[in-house]
């Protein structure tokens, strides 16, 4: 990432957590009773297997399973997840998508679905999301820039799309597209980096039952800032693979572009697999600081999923395909 200080361990703590950080339980609070009392006043509630397109950023989903995959660690404050992001289309501080997402128009929304499948469409997100039952899944995610969180995602696996729309033999990789509006995001061209955010998978990734389509987090539809209304979050790989707001799914035969990878390829390869072995040639990969806490913590091979993906590696040289 375009990271203006040299290295995120210079990044003062004051700046990484926002003020928030203590208030931040009696925020949380306050925003549980408000969320209680905007349900008993009848505010839209929508069960986990309705589409929520046509509902706004926020709205409680209801009926969603718990999923056996996820970790038991503490899940990070929402004010942190919600205020501290990575979404150029909206600025490049961290503070900048909570504000600058505010009027980002997600309903209605499709996807078009491309490529080598047998079923090429363009489907809304009613038709996607009838084809599993939505599952919460708590996952680590680890930024390249350093800082983890842990998040409940709300989503059904990729693998449920990929099924669904039937991708020939030909095809190898999936290639994930966010929609870009200069309309709605007209600081991204100041971001420094190619629009539309485009970013790839190899098929036997986009099979693996860790990787996720989500539509929400911490029961509620998701947030703009976050990634609204639909992206992907694979959490064996560095935050940036997780693109959002995605509007495009092709299925193709050759590896596909990644955002990342096209600004700057000496730093971000197509794999992107957290590797605490391979530092990031401007600073090490070997800690993470949680967001809302102090002290840094080691990262794990994978981001802690080795047991479920390093099969997927066999054989490959990970400080080559890095
Ligand atoms: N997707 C798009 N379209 N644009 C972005 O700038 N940033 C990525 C990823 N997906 C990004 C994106 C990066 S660098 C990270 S770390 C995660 O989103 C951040 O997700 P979060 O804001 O939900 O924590």
């Amino acid at each position: 990432m375009l990271i203006k200080k040299s290295s995120p361990w210079e990044i003062p703590y004051s700046e990484i957590t926002p003020q928030s950080v203590y208030l931040s339980r009696r925020r949380f609070l306050t925003r549980t009773v408000a969320a209680g009392a905007a349900l008993a006043a009848g505010r839209a509630v929508l069960p986990g297997w309705l589409s929520p397109t046509g509902a706004q950023a926020g709205t409680k989903l209801t009926g969603v399973t718990k999923s056996s995959y996820g970790t038991d660690e503490k899940i990070t404050p929402y004010e942190h997840v919600t205020n501290y992001n990575n979404f150029y289309e909206f600025g490049t501080d961290k503070e900048q998508p909570a504000k600058l997402a505010k009027d980002f128009k997600t309903s209605p929304w499709t996807v078009a679905v491309e490529g080598e499948v047998a079923k090429p469409a363009v489907y809304d997100l009613d038709t996607i999301l009838k084809l599993a039952p939505l599952e919460e899944r708590i996952y680590r995610h680890r930024c390249v820039e350093a800082w983890s969180i842990v998040v409940p995602w709300i989503g059904f696996p990729l693998h449920a799309l990929v099924k669904m729309v039937e991708p020939t033999a030909k095809a190898k990789f999936v290639a994930f597209q966010t929609l870009f509006d200069p309309k709605q995001m007209p600081v991204a061209r100041h971001a420094g980096i190619p629009f539309p955010y485009v970013e790839g998978l190899r098929m036997d990734e986009a099979m693996h039952p860790l990787a996720i389509l989500c539509v929400g987090m911490y029961g509620e539809t998701l947030p703009n800032q976050n990634g609204a209304p639909f992206r992907l979050v694979v959490p064996w790989k560095y935050g940036f693979k997780s693109i959002k707001s995605i509007v495009k799914i092709r299925f193709q035969e050759k590896q596909p572009p990644a955002t990342w990878n096209l600004a700057t390829p000496n730093e971000y390869g197509f794999y992107s697999n957290v590797n605490p072995d391979v530092d990031h040639p401007r600073w090490s990969q070997k800690s993470e600081r949680r967001l809302g806490e102090f002290l840094k913590r080691k990262t794990l091979p994978f981001n802690g999923y080795a047991s479920q993906v390093s099969q997927l590696y066999a054989g490959m040289d990970l400080r080559k395909n890095y």
